[in-house]
């Protein structure tokens, strides 16, 4: 365990962004960290805040607090029927290295959720999804540290009110909970899922798949379209694709024929921000030391390396007030701002 005082935080967030935080406590070991919190129940009454590696926070100020910071790696099989296989995964482990691991073990369907950036904890707080695939469609159980009894729990994954980039531990157990483990019910079959038309693209008709080759493709996709983190600040899709009621979409598609959305099932229509964006020509508009990255207008970036929170959020208001001058819909960030 570390626990260090007043630490940088810009190796600890996708974005790059240069602040310190209070605090610093990282763990590689679940119960040492367990029987510490235990015996510092008070360290939870003041501000604090769970990252996984930081690829969904923009920091806009020093993080007067402090950081609970999983590095937990462990990996296995815990049980196995004719059709699943059930990989139990610790919190800290590099979501692409886990999807990785998956499909060696023969457990298939994270394929198309390769590359998103970020951990597995992660994955469960924020329902990641990609390529016509969430993370909530393979969980199975999800073990949490609970803050208010200190005890580890198990959750399962209908009780865990997945939706669109959400989840329990968003609302309900949001500050209550740090999760610790999950348990993912992979596919022993391998069922390739080519909803999504860039993955359907990618492969000539006819062509046979596997799910090694949609990883591939997922990979070469998002390596195409959105920056590397590595090589330049930025924090995914920093807004939601925005979800409108029936009536609004059926006023909205007639000013707007060729809007880009997705309908759901519940009779509400989920619109590209990315497109809608991408429509007040704002691929790569500038603003300070952040810009609009130039092939994914979702995607913001650290285009100076030196940029600040308080710039990227700017830059943000912008966005959104032009797409809501010309399409009267109010975008909402995915990403947190601190
Ligand atoms: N589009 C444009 N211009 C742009 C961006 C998009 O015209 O600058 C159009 C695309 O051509 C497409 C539509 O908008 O017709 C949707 O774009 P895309 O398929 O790239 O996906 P997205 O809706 O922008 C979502 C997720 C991504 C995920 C992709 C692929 C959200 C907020 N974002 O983006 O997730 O990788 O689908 O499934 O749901 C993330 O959450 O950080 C993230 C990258």
């Amino acid at each position: 365990m570390k626990d260090i005082r007043n630490y940088c935080l810009k190796e600890h967030n996708t974005f790059k962004i240069d602040v310190l935080a209070d605090r610093f406590i990282s763990f590689d070991d679940s119960s040492e960290f367990i029987q510490f919190a235990q015996g510092n129940n008070a360290l939870f009454n003041n501000k604090f805040l769970i990252t996984g590696e930081g690829s969904n926070l923009l920091f806009t100020k020093d993080f007067n607090g402090t950081i609970i910071h999983p590095e937990t790696k462990a990996i296995g099989v815990v049980r196995e029927s004719s059709d699943y296989i059930y990989i139990k995964a610790e919190a800290g482990i590099n979501w692409d290295d886990f999807v990785a691991d998956t499909i060696s073990r023969g457990g298939f369907g994270l394929e198309n959720l390769s590359l998103i950036p970020g951990t597995v904890g992660a994955s469960v707080v924020q329902n990641i999804g990609a390529y016509g695939a969430e993370a909530a469609d393979f969980v199975d159980s999800v073990d949490y540290f609970c803050l208010s009894d200190f005890k580890v729990k198990t959750i399962s994954k209908n009780d865990c009110d997945f939706a669109y980039r959400n989840s329990i531990f968003k609302n309900e157990l949001k500050g209550k909970a740090i999760v610790l483990s999950v348990v993912y019910r992979l596919s022993k079959n391998a069922v390739c899922n080519t909803s999504y038309a860039d993955i359907q693209n990618y492969f000539k008709a006819g062509e046979e798949l596997n799910p090694s080759k949609i990883r591939k493709a997922v990979i070469d996709i998002r390596e195409n379209k959105l920056p590397d983190h590595k090589k330049i600040g930025n924090a995914g899709s920093f807004f939601k694709n925005p979800i409108i009621e029936k009536q609004q979409f059926v006023e909205l598609i007639k000013k707007c024929p060729d809007l880009r959305y997705y309908e759901l099932p519940d009779d509400r229509y989920k619109l590209a921000a990315g497109w809608m964006i991408d429509q007040c020509n704002l691929k790569g508009y500038e603003h300070k030391g952040a810009a609009i990255h130039e092939n994914q207008a979702l995607v913001l970036i650290n285009k100076s390396g030196k940029t600040t929170g308080d710039e990227v959020s700017e830059l943000a208001e912008i966005v959104h007030a032009k797409v809501f001058q010309k399409y009267g819909v109010e975008l909402e960030p995915e990403v947190i701002i601190l």
